[in-house]
């Protein structure tokens, strides 16, 4: 047996913003069993606590210190960030956009890696990001790159916010996803982008439901 196979199973879904991935692999966890890490989110926090503290979006040294030491907990769908609720403050438009600012420092990737091993344990783990199966569990037993073209994703994240009876705008979020995409994927640090081992699942004329179905199928299929 090779060590991979001793470690619990792993899961991994990239792809860019707003491509269903996360929710997606939430219900692969739940139909699993399994544990489920949105790695984005821990991006998300390093952002908004550089903001609170007052450290710039370019202070590499200042945001590797923070993705370090970050005091997160996951509870359920809340994030809490030293001991305080911060759900609502991460998920939003604006902290997904600082996120993808942070995320091109190495200081700051390396600061979180250590956190995202971690969330592997028994009986396995659904981990989604950018580079989950390229850098952080490059032996995840099966790799799927979860895609969608930029206006099917502007659209979902559209109904999604006035589903929450927030204030949206179609042309800017189309704006934002195709600028969050270039960022994401042009970065030289663990760019957004297919692994030769990952399988690709274009979600564009796809329901959520067939979409689980499809990653099930395909896990079903490696164990
Ligand atoms: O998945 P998300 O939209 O919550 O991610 C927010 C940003 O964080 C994304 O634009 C890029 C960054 N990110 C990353 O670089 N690597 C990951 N594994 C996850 C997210």
């Amino acid at each position: 047996m090779n060590a991979a196979a001793a470690l619990p199973p792993v899961i991994a879904i990239d792809g860019p913003s707003a491509s269903g991935k996360g929710t997606v692999a939430q219900r692969v966890a739940r139909a699993l069993g399994f544990h489920y890490l949105d790695s984005g989110a821990l991006y998300r926090l390093v952002a908004f606590a550089a903001r609170q503290s007052g450290a710039a979006l370019t202070d590499e040294a200042a945001l590797g210190a923070i993705a370090t030491t970050l005091n997160v907990r996951f509870d359920g769908d809340e994030i809490y960030l030293n001991q305080l609720v911060v759900t609502d403050s991460v998920r939003n438009e604006e902290a997904g956009k600082w996120a993808s600012q942070v995320a091109v420092w190495p200081a700051v990737r390396a600061g979180l890696l250590a956190r995202q091993k971690a969330f592997r344990r028994p009986p396995g783990l659904v981990a989604d990001g950018r580079d989950m199966g390229s850098v952080v569990f490059p032996d995840a037993r099966l790799k799927i790159f979860l895609t969608a073209d930029a206006a099917t994703r502007a659209e979902r994240r559209y109904k999604q916010l006035i589903g929450k009876g927030m204030g949206a705008n179609m042309a800017a979020l189309l704006q934002d996803i195709r600028a969050r995409d270039e960022r994401d994927s042009q970065r030289s640090a663990a760019p957004l982008q297919k692994t030769d081992d990952a399988v690709l699942l274009d979600t564009t004329h796809l329901s959520i439901d067939a979409a689980v179905e499809a990653v099930l199928a395909r896990y079903k299929a490696v164990i």
